[in-house]
């Protein structure tokens, strides 16, 4: 594969958000490089997020990288959330008219990936020491060195930062300039895949005494289990068996009956964080995803908020190229921030109301619980909760 020398957008990472701008400027006829780090396998083999919102499912068919979604990805019309040994279904459908797609973020990679190679767009995998230069002037490059120890230099006009929380990206924003907002939460995820029919037909967030627990599957032979653990606990100290009688012990009766075990055939342990920098912009470097900002797996959204930046940057990016404005470039991080900012409040709204914090006083549990029995009898409640979860508008 050859590194053209120059091309108008080199983009850095190639997770969903850098694939997706990828595709986006190819359909649009502009031409960029994707530079990402790990091989492919690697990848495609990151078991990540499962839920996407329907403004995200409408700009993957937009993209024409729908097809496989809409034919195994599963319409789910609500949640449900379990508490007091009782279980509380959220009607999206009914309440906002809008539903999510049960679709996994590894299966959305590996459609783009095809799309591209499809198109011939060139994805340089195993780029080691990408580097962004002179992106506050007006000839910013990218360095980098490939697989093979070759040394390249790309010449372009714009550069798009899409190389999640520990990329580079955001390192080379002064930091006079970049302003960050964090909150650290004091546990993990722990994550496992097995091939057992899921536990119930949609997904499932558990309150309970012993800490939260997610329901969560691919399909109906491939389950996703969470349950919330120390940050600082050993994948060994979670043997399948402790898992599953943990993750039982998290559930209503009633569903914790219906539990089907297995072997796990992926297990892995998730930190928490919200994390916002501002702005998303440095001379003609963009960010976007989880380079610009990380929100915890609790309301689903990161995966959804990487796609609403792309489709705004995408935009952006072809207006200036072809176009000659730079109106949406100019306005793209105060836009993409106004919707991020939403579901960080989402996102730790539904954090803190579901987990077991270890400074957690009895006042604040029951708070919790007040805060649970509202929305189990508030039509207004649940109404705010399905509109934030299915997906606020682009
Ligand atoms: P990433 O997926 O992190 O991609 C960045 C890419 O850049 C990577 O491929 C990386 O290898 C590459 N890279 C990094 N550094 C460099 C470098 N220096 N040079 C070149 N390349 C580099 N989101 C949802 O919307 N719904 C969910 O249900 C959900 N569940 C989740 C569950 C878990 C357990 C986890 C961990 C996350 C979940 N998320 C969910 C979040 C979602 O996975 C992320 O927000 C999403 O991956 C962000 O995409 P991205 O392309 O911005 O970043
Ligand atoms: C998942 O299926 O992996 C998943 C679903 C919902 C979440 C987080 C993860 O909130």
């Amino acid at each position: 594969m050859s590194v053209p020398a120059r091309v108008p957008v080199v983009i850095i990472g190639g997770g969903p958000a850098g694939l997706l701008l990828a595709r986006l400027l190819q359909l649009a006829g502009v031409e960029s490089v994707v530079l990402e780090r790990q091989t492919r396998a690697h990848v495609m083999s990151r078991v990540r997020a499962g839920v996407l919102e329907w403004g995200t499912v409408e700009v993957l068919r937009s993209a024409s990288v729908g097809d496989r979604m809409d034919r195994e990805g599963f319409v789910h019309d609500g949640v449900s959330l379990s508490f007091a040994d009782r279980l509380l279904h959220v009607d999206f459908a009914g309440l906002t008219g809008r539903s999510i797609m049960v679709y996994g973020q590894t299966e959305v990679t590996k459609d783009l990936y095809a799309a591209l190679d499809e198109a011939g767009v060139v994805v340089v995998d195993r780029a080691a020491d990408v580097l962004p230069h002179d992106v506050a002037g007006d000839a910013p490059f990218v360095t980098f060195v490939d697989a093979d120890g070759a040394a390249h230099r790309i010449d372009c006009a714009y550069v798009a930062g899409c190389d999640g929380f520990h990329g580079v990206s955001r390192t080379v924003i002064p930091s006079a300039v970049a302003r960050t907002y964090e909150r650290v939460y004091p546990f993990g995820w722990l994550g496992i895949l097995s091939e057992t029919p899921p536990v119930n037909d949609e997904l499932i967030y558990a309150h309970s005494a012993r800490g939260f627990a997610l329901c969560s599957m691919r399909h109906a032979l491939l389950s996703r289990y969470y349950v919330q653990c120390p940050l600082d606990d050993a994948l060994d100290a979670w043997p399948d068996d402790r898992f599953w009688s943990e993750l039982r012990a998290r559930l209503p009766t009633e569903a914790a009956a219906r539990l089907v075990t297995g072997p796990s055939i992926e297990k892995s342990l998730t930190p928490l964080r919200s994390f916002v920098a501002e702005p998303l912009r440095f001379g003609r470097l963009f960010l976007a995803g989880d380079a610009g900002h990380v929100v915890p797996p609790t309301g689903a959204k990161g995966l959804n908020l990487a796609v609403s930046d792309i489709h705004y940057l995408a935009a952006a990016l072809i207006d200036a190229l072809s176009g000659g404005s730079t109106t949406g470039l100019d306005e793209y991080s105060d836009r993409a921030l106004a919707r991020v900012w939403k579901a960080v409040r989402f996102s730790w709204w539904l954090t803190r109301l579901m987990h077991r914090f270890p400074d957690q006083e009895p006042f604040d549990l029951k708070i919790q619980e007040a805060e649970l029995s509202y929305l189990a009898g508030s039509p207004a409640a649940q109404q705010s909760f399905a509109e934030n979860y299915v997906g606020l508008g682009f």
